[in-house]
C-alpha cells in the first residue's frame, strides 16, 4: 500500500501532513511513502530529509496516480486527480461546506475527516484540532505581545516599576488554556472566562482568575465536551457583562467557538471603544467568522487606537511543531484504520463497527455515509 503526501496548495497554508521523522515507522509497518516535491519545504523540512527516511519524492501527478492513500492538512476541494478506490484523509471542513463532500463522494474517493475525531479517550492521540488549538494558543499570544507598545512582565527596575501586561483570554478550550499558560509564562496577569463552568479550575490551576458572569449557562456542554450554541438573549447578557473586563484589559485573546456553526461574537465594537489605547485584540476564531466585530481576517484593523488582528490560519503561523503534531495525529489514525492486517491489504480496510472510523467517515462507495454531513448537503 503506498502513502501519498501532496504539497497543500492552499494560499498561506505552510504546513505539511507528514513530517520525515513518520516516514521510518510507516515503512517499518509494511508501507510505502511517496512525497511531493518541496511538500515540506515552507514548514523547514526539505526534499532531502524525506530521501534520507526512505520516502520517494515525487511530482504531484505521480502522487495523485499512485497513492493509495493520501495524507493531507486540507483535503478541500478536492484533487481533479483523485479516483475510486483511493483514501483521503484529512481537514475536508464537513461542517462548513458540505457540498463539496457530495461533490467528492461522486468521485468514488473514500474520504475520512480529522475535524469529526470523537472526543474519547482512545482517539486522543489522533486529535488534530486540539493539537493546532495548542500551536494556535501559543502563537496567538506572541502576536498580542509583538503589536502591544508594552511589556508583559512586571519589572522592578532602576528607573521604575513596569506594571504587568493585563490579558483576558474569552474561551478556555485547548486554544485558550494554552494561551494562559503561554501568557503566564511570559509574566502578565490573566483572567479568563468560558461558558462551560467546567473549565473553572483548569484555569485556575495556570495561575489565572476565573471572571464569573452570573448567567445560566447549566446547559453549556454537549456530550463531546463542546459548547453548545446559546441564544441571542443570552450572547447580549453575556456582552453587558464582559464589558467591564474587556476595558480593563490591555490584551483580549478570544477562542470561542461552536462545532458547526458561526463564531459567536463576543466582543462588539463599543467594548472595544472602552479599551486603552495602544490595546490589542487577537481574535483567533477569525476562520470562522471571528469573535469580534471588527475583526477582518489576516489584516490588521486599527480602531480607534485598538489594533485587531485575526490570523485565519494561526497554526501555520509555526509550521515545523503544527505539522509534526498534525503528522502524529494522523499517522496514527492511518495505523489505527490497517489494523492488525496491516500493509498486507490491498486497500485501507473501512470498518463502520469502529467508532473512530464511523464518526470520521463522509464518502464511501459514492456516497456521503456521514448522517449530519448528508443532511447539510441535501
Ligand atoms: N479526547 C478528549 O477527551 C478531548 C480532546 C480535546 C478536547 N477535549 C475537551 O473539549 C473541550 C472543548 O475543546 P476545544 O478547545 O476544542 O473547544 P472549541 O475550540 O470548540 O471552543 C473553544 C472554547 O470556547 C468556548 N466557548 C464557546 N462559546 C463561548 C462563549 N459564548 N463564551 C465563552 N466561551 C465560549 C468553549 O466552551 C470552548 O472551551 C475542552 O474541555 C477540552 O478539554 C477533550
Amino acid at each position: 500500500m503506498r502513502i501519498g503526501v501532496p504539497k497543500e496548495i492552499a494560499p498561506g497554508e505552510a504546513r505539511v501532513a507528514l513530517v520525515p521523522s513518520a516516514v521510518a515507522p510507516l515503512l517499518k509497518a509494511g508501507l510505502e511513502v511517496v512525497v511531493e516535491a518541496s511538500a515540506g519545504d515552507a514548514a523547514g523540512f526539505p526534499d532531502e530529509a524525506y530521501r534520507t527516511q526512505g520516502a520517494s519524492v515525487a511530482s504531484r501527478a505521480e502522487v495523485f496516480q499512485t497513492a493509495d492513500v493520501l495524507l493531507q492538512v486540507r483535503s478541500m476541494p478536492a484533487d481533479p486527480a483523485l479516483r475510486s478506490g483511493q483514501t483521503v484523509i484529512g481537514f475536508a471542513d464537513p461542517l462548513g461546506a458540505p457540498q463539496a463532500v457530495k461533490e467528492a463522494a461522486a468521485t468514488g474517493v473514500t474520504m475520512l475527516s480529522m475535524e469529526l475525531m470523537p472526543r474519547i479517550t482512545r482517539a486522543q492521540s489522533m486529535d488534530a484540532l486540539s493539537s493546532m488549538a495548542t500551536v494556535a494558543g501559543y502563537k496567538g499570544v506572541l502576536l498580542a505581545a509583538n503589536l502591544l507598545p508594552r511589556m508583559f512582565p512586571m519589572l522592578m527596575t532602576a528607573a521604575g516599576t513596569v506594571s504587568p501586561a493585563r490579558v483576558f483570554v474569552v474561551g478556555a478550550g485547548v486554544a485558550g488554556l494554552q494561551a494562559i499558560a503561554s501568557a503566564r509564562r511570559l509574566g502578565a496577569r490573566i483572567e479568563a472566562y468560558d461558558v462551560r463552568p467546567a473549565v473553572k479550575e483548569q484555569v485556575q490551576s495556570l495561575g489565572a482568575r476565573f471572571v464569573e458572569l452570573p448567567l445560566e449557562s447549566a446547559d453549556a456542554e454537549d456530550k463531546g465536551g463542546y459548547a453548545k450554541a446559546q441564544d441571542e438573549s443570552f450572547y447580549r447578557r453575556q456582552r453587558e457583562m464582559m464589558l467591564k473586563v474587556v476595558a480593563g484589559s490591555d490584551v483580549v485573546i478570544t477562542t470561542a467557538l461552536i462545532p458547526g456553526k458561526r463564531a459567536p461574537i463576543l466582543i462588539t465594537t463599543e467594548m472595544v471603544e472602552a479599551m486603552q489605547p495602544g490595546s490589542v485584540v487577537v481574535d483567533l476564531a477569525a476562520e470562522r467568522g471571528g469573535n469580534c466585530e471588527l475583526t477582518r481576517p489576516d489584516e490588521i484593523v486599527v480602531h480607534k487606537g485598538v489594533t485587531i488582528v485575526g490570523p485565519s490560519n494561526p497554526a501555520s503561523l509555526v509550521p515545523y511543531h503544527a505539522s509534526q503534531m498534525y503528522s502524529k495525529n494522523i499517522t496514527t489514525f492511518l495505523m489505527h484504520l490497517l489494523g492488525k492486517e496491516g500493509a498486507k491489504q490491498s486497500s485501507l480496510p473501512i470498518n463502520p463497527d469502529d467508532e473512530i472510523t464511523r464518526e470520521t467517515l463522509l464518502t464511501h462507495h459514492g456516497n456521503v455515509v456521514h448522517a449530519r454531513v448528508r443532511e447539510l448537503a441535501a
